[in-house]
């Protein structure tokens, strides 16, 4: 993690940052004696395990394993990196950030961006100029006139022109002074085989993908003809990721916010000419599903989604495949249905924008959606349709989470299929079962990796809350072990820190030392050692001086372990050299082993 501020600066919005306010104003916590406690944000899950410490500043959950600070846990929540987390609470608690103060690495990633967007500027504009005037672009300007879409049209979404030529915006670029190593990267240009480069878009009409910044971040480019392929996209480069924008999001976003509602359509024309024809909301999602990176860019200003796909096996596909998505994001959502053979495009052309507003405003819940394909596909009138109906249609009901909807939609069920609505609502029970599977299959890893934590050898685990919590005892620790003391990689990483941390004269409060870890492993690890408590240890010293005996102990015990495996195998290689060295290793370690024998701390062997 590249150190943008300095730590007095992070320090003192945390400080400023109470982590069970921040937590609350995300979701509702209840107190239960010191802590506080909720189900998990971030696994599904009926019992609380989540717990937020106010005293320790750490939440963690015992579910999943997850835990961290209050800022890591805005940047978890809200999927926002670490400068925007940081950026999110200094503004909640009224700290003004100063300039970020850059390594060279992340200045160097700045400027290359930087520099990106400079040049994709200046590419948007060379392809804007030719579609407005160059008399090459004649062909695109009538192709587009026939398409419904005026000049005006054009210059509000700066769409361009890429002449026939094969190297037209490289020698732009280069007259404007861009070096040539840059226009690599941009991914603008395609590299010839024997060496030099070639325009990537040569004679199509381009459509420049613009973020909510008014950048010009990629571009989609079509053909003039029926020749394919007919859209060519530029890739994926440090200023731009597929499925992370929307294209028309920028002119769309304050409509968007005034109707409180989006609709969102597949391709580029779909999205210009309804809503050139007055319909203002409205976004591409650009031939995929909705990813869940783009449902987050919506939920920024309304939670009212209406898809409109079009009426064809993928786009219906697209649509089912966005809506579980969608459920989950807990966005309210409705599909439109197109009649068919048309795409948003050729219906508004058609029919008009009141016909295209009033298929919006029909446009059905989720539930009834996916119902009425459902009722086409299957014969509702046979005990197999009905079952298999009900077989699609209870995971989706399951996946709303208000319970009212979820009783409302059973009802409805029953009712469409005429099925008793008591024993309709004792399967969608048992599909809990069935679909929660479906869900746990991502969180059984988690599970696992949290159920590793805990195969840990409890001394090292011990020695590491110890150290978390007797801060003065880390100096006088520090020269009795070292990091390589422990078997367990994340304990090691995580005790070289809070040596380092200490060396430096920081305090090593694990809220505050999380900030810098940047091992989500590690942090989760902190912050469950953290989160557990000690019982029935007055004496700390003890049961540290114990621990460190315990921890050379084992470290011996496993090296002879290791010995003995490793003398087998020289012995089974008649290689007497070896034997001897290891032999002689094996005793001294023997030795030294009598020396940490004694009690270790008042805990159980480890398993
Ligand atoms: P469509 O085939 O529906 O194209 O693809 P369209 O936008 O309606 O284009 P027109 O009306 O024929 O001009 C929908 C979207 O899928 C992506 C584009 O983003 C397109 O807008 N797509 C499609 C591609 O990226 N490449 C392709 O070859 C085709
Ligand atoms: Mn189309």
């Amino acid at each position: 993690m590249g150190k943008l501020f300095s730590d007095a600066v992070i320090n003192d919005v945390l400080d400023r940052s109470n982590i069970v306010d921040v937590v609350t104003s995300y979701l509702p916590l209840k107190r239960v004696g010191r802590s506080y406690k909720a189900c998990c944000p971030f696994h599904p899950e009926k019992t609380p395990s989540f717990i937020v410490s106010s005293e320790k500043q750490i939440f963690h959950c015992f579910g999943c394993g997850v835990g961290g600070n209050a800022l890591t846990f805005v940047m978890q929540y809200e999927k926002l990196n670490f400068r925007e987390a940081l950026e999110a609470l200094a503004q909640r608690s009224g700290v003004p950030l100063p300039e970020p103060d850059k390594s060279d690495f992340e200045r160097s990633k700045d400027d290359l961006s930087k520099n990106l967007y400079s040049l994709y500027a200046k590419a948007a504009q060379f392809y804007h100029n030719n579609l407005m005037k160059s008399a090459e672009a004649k062909a695109a300007r009538a192709y587009l006139q026939s398409r419904g879409i005026p000049k005006e049209t054009a210059q509000k979404f700066k769409l361009g022109y890429a002449p026939q030529g094969w190297d037209t915006l490289i020698e732009h670029l280069k007259g404007q002074g861009v070096n040539l190593s840059l226009i690599e990267k941009s991914g603008l240009v395609v590299s010839k085989e024997n060496g030099g480069y070639y325009d990537r878009f040569r004679n199509r009409i381009l459509f420049p993908i613009i973020d909510l910044k008014d950048r010009t971040v990629a571009f989609g480019a079509r053909v003039l003809d029926q020749s394919l392929p007919k859209y060519i996209n530029s890739p994926e480069t440090p200023i731009y990721t597929k499925g992370k924008h929307l294209f028309g999001l920028s002119v769309a976003k304050d409509a968007i916010r005034e109707k409180d509602k989006v609709i969102v359509v597949e391709g580029y024309l779909d999205m210009i000419v309804p809503f050139e024809a007055g319909i203002k909301n409205i976004v591409a999602s650009l031939g995929t599903a909705l990813t869940f990176d783009q449902i987050r860019l919506i939920k920024r200003t309304t939670s009212q989604v209406v898809m409109l796909y079009d009426a064809d096996l993928a786009g219906e596909h697209a649509t089912l495949r966005a809506l579980d998505l969608l459920i989950k994001e807990d966005m309210f959502v409705r599909i439109a249905c197109l009649p068919k053979n048309n795409d948003p495009d050729s219906f508004v052309r058609k029919s008009g924008a009141e016909a295209f507003a009033k298929m919006i405003a029909d446009a059905k819940p989720i539930f009834d959606y996916k119902l009425d394909l459902l009722l086409l596909k299957f014969d509702a009138g046979t005990t197999t349709g009905k079952d298999k109906i009900v077989r699609e249609m209870l995971p989706t009901v399951k996946k709303f989470k208000n319970q009212v909807t979820i009783f409302e939609y059973t009802k409805k069920l029953a009712e469409r299929l005429k099925l008793d609505e008591k024993a309709l609502r004792d399967d969608l029970h048992q599909v809990e079962d069935s679909e929660t599977r479906e869900v746990t299959q991502e969180f059984e890893s988690a599970a696992l990796k949290n159920f590793k934590l805990t195969e840990i050898p409890i001394t090292e685990r011990m020695l590491v809350k110890l150290m978390l919590e007797e801060i003065h005892l880390v100096d006088q620790l520090r020269t009795l072990i070292e990091p390589s003391d422990f078997m367990e990689e994340k304990l090691r990483k995580i005790v070289q820190f809070i040596f380092d941390f200490f060396s430096q004269g920081k305090t090593c409060k694990p809220h505050e030392m999380m900030t810098y870890l940047g091992d989500e492993e590690a942090i989760n690890l902190i912050s469950e050692l953290a989160t557990l408590e000690i019982h029935d240890c007055p004496n700390k010293e003890k049961l540290i001086s114990d621990c460190v005996r315990r921890l050379k102990r084992d470290k011996i015990l496993y090296r002879c372990q290791q010995l003995h495996k490793e003398i087998e195998t020289a012995q089974a290689q008649g290689d007497h050299q070896t034997i001897d060295r290891l032999l002689s290793e094996y005793n001294s370690l023997i030795k030294q082993r009598s020396l940490f024998h004694g009690d270790a701390c008042s805990q159980k062997k480890p398993r």
